[in-house]
């Protein structure tokens, strides 16, 4: 059993300049703790080895280097799991997080306020530099607004973050990518108690950025497996949605063009648009929707789609004419009686392709 008591983990990729800045900060602010800082290095090959060889001897910091590995989750997992402390903090090398919010936030842990705790640029003390440009508080804020409902927190978004190491091993199935990975040890761990403690986020000062947008493209997909994670129904039945909500506009597109520029009739335009319309949808949400249902041959899959579809239509159609004939709400109200007929047929496929045609 180690008598470390927090062990800070830092991945780094070409920061050489901060290495040495951030070791002084991390040690000043833990004076008198037993401490170590393991910093998670993709062979950045720019003297990161050495700032961290030489300042070894008088601060507890060693420096572990990937060479077949890329990216900052899965260092920042490699770190942890090298990790000999009680607690885990792991924060960016670029001095954008304060050290001086290791110490409260770990008590935190300490006194069982919060069994994961967030340093918070959104809550109240929490704060940023403020020549924040436009455009990158928008997307600060829409990919924050996008997490919020997996962990109700204000900043899940942040890169600076503590736990109690032995609770790493109830993270089930981490699948890193990107940059989020406290949002996924958070959500996938067993956290009961999550909070937050206020930090000034600074810009930072030596090296760039490596925030693509590659990254946040990884960030959506991300995002998507999360909300599998925690609600898989819920994510199904939206991610289904939003196919079948595009599919309508091929639907209608195609209805329309019959219209123009064949001059087809109404019947005959919507007899023949459905096609295209239930392929695409069959088509991307056994690419989307349901990507981790058995693979059966397209074919066979295609028909069962089309087959629960054309049933799903009719569900749709016998609800809305049954409401409008009968019931005299719905012979005032026909709009309502058609969007109660949509949403019949749409559960009803849902339920169909949930059970026989995506099969589990
Ligand atoms: N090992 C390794 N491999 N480290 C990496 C890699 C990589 O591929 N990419 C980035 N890092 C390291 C950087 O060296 C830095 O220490 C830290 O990860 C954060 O990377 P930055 O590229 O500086 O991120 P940022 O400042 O743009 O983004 C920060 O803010 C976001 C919120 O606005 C990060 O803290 C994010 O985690 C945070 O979500």
């Amino acid at each position: 059993m180690s008598d470390i008591k927090i062990s800070i983990v830092i991945p780094t990729y070409k920061e050489v300049q901060n290495i040495p800045l951030i070791c002084e900060q991390v040690s000043s602010s833990l004076d008198g703790q037993s401490f170590e800082i393991i910093f998670v290095d993709d062979n950045s090959e720019d003297g990161s080895c050495e700032a961290v060889k030489n300042i070894s001897d008088r601060i507890p910091a060693r420096i572990i280097v990937r060479t077949e590995e890329r990216g900052l989750s899965t260092a920042v997992i490699r770190g942890i799991e090298e990790a000999k402390g009680k607690y885990v903090v792991v924060m960016d090398c670029d001095l954008s997080h304060p050290s001086t919010a290791i110490q409260p936030m770990v008590e935190k842990l300490e006194t069982n306020q919060n069994d994961f705790v967030v340093g918070s640029r959104y809550i109240q003390g929490g704060s940023f530099d403020d020549d924040w440009g436009f455009f990158r508080l928008l997307n600060s804020k829409i990919a924050t607004w996008l997490a919020l409902p997996l962990c109700h927190i204000k900043d899940p978004m942040s890169g600076f973050f503590a736990f109690e190491r032995e609770k790493f091993e109830t993270c089930a199935h981490l699948t890193p990518a990107g940059y989020k990975i406290g949002l996924e040890i958070m959500v996938k761990g067993d956290f009961n108690t999550p909070g937050e403690h206020p930090i000034h986020f600074k810009d930072r000062e030596h090296g760039e950025s490596k925030l693509s947008l590659k990254e946040q493209f990884l960030y959506l997909r991300h995002l998507r497996r999360l909300y599998k994670f925690k609600y898989p129904t819920v994510s199904e039945f939206a991610q289904f949605g939003i196919v079948g909500g595009t599919g309508f506009i091929v639907d209608s597109l195609i209805y329309f063009a019959l219209q123009l520029y064949f001059g087809l009739g109404h019947n005959l335009s919507r007899a023949i648009s459905f096609w295209p319309a239930a392929t695409w949808n069959w088509f991307w949400n056994r690419t989307i929707t349901f990507t981790d249902r058995k693979k059966t041959h397209h074919v066979t899959q295609w028909l069962s789609f089309i087959t629960t579809s054309l049933a799903g239509f009719a569900m749709n159609f016998g609800t809305y004419t049954v409401l409008t004939s009968y019931v005299p709400f719905f012979i005032e109200h026909k709009f309502s009686a058609l969007i109660i007929g949509v949403l019949v047929g749409m559960g009803f496929n849902f339920m169909m392709a949930r059970i026989f045609v995506f099969k589990p």
